[in-house]
């Protein structure tokens, strides 16, 4: 009984991290395409082909379930996976709809037309492709009526975290804030759309102020997950180890998430 974890790097950790503290009992695979990071500035296309070989190592480990614990794989390559390629026995979910759920105070299931909600004013950080993709939107518009969002793509901040530059990655957490501030000067909430970004959340929060509500997702993910795994008990994936796998350097790789998650972490070569 395996689960899959994928990210373009190491941002799908904050995830990783969130869900295992809460199912300890579930081995969980974690995929990082490292070497073909960052996914944000890259087409369409090329996520889908990405995405789709890197779900498909995690088949390899035993995961008939994956998580694309990655907003740029969800917003870009999600949908057309589930409608044209995904076969019957194995699901991939993405990391979305639970954050837009907790902001528009919903329930899993809940079909209901879209409604007034009570944030009005929405601060979307993601990559320039999630931005451009315009998925937040349109998930948005099926729950809530009545919502701003100005969106920031915040370009060059998956690279500082994945070169292990925290120095840079705080200078660019600031200035992308201070550029989206400037378009909408009070925003009631912010939304970490980027798996990478909850790795700088106290940066965000500094600039950001404390009147601002930040929305991270790891949490509302497992959270969602346990729920699914109850409903679903059949797509625990007959794996029995969980393992850390990058596409990209194992030492490099391992010590970049040492350093950003603050314990030892090892990746094997996938
Ligand atoms: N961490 C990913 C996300 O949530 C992808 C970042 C990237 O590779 O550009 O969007």
């Amino acid at each position: 009984m395996a689960v899959g974890v994928f990210d373009s790097g190491l941002g799908g950790l904050t995830v990783f991290d969130a869900v295992a503290r809460r199912l300890p009992q579930v081995p969980f695979v974690y995929l990082g395409d490292n070497a073909n990071a960052p996914y944000g500035v890259r087409d369409a296309d090329d996520i889908y082909q990405l995405t789709t070989r890197a779900v498909e190592r995690l088949w390899d480990e035993g995961c008939d379930l994956v998580i694309l614990a990655c907003n740029t794989a969800s917003a870009a390559a999600l949908r057309r996976m589930q409608e044209r390629w995904l076969p019957k026995d194995k699901r991939v979910l993405g990391v979305f709809v639970p954050l837009i759920e907790s902001l528009t105070e919903r329930h899993w299931g809940d079909n209901t037309p879209p409604r007034e909600v009570s944030v009005k004013h929405v601060a979307l950080f993601a990559t320039p492709a999630t931005v451009a993709s315009r998925a937040f939107q349109r998930e948005l518009a099926f729950r809530a009526i009545g919502v701003d969002v100005e969106a920031q793509p915040c370009g060059g901040l998956v690279d500082a975290i994945e070169d292990g530059d925290e120095i840079l990655a705080e200078a660019l957490t600031r200035s992308h804030v201070e550029a989206l501030l400037r378009r909408m000067p009070r925003p009631d909430a912010a939304i970490l759309g980027c798996t990478h970004y909850p790795l700088m959340e106290k940066a965000f929060r500094a600039a950001l102020g404390p009147e601002v509500k930040v929305y991270s997702q790891p949490d509302l993910v497992a959270a969602a997950l346990e729920d699914y795994l109850k409903r679903h008990p059949e797509f625990m994936g007959s794996g029995t180890e969980g393992r850390f796998l990058t596409t990209g350097e194992p030492k490099n790789v391992s010590a970049h998430a040492t350093q950003f998650l603050r314990r030892g972490i090892t990746f094997e070569a996938a």
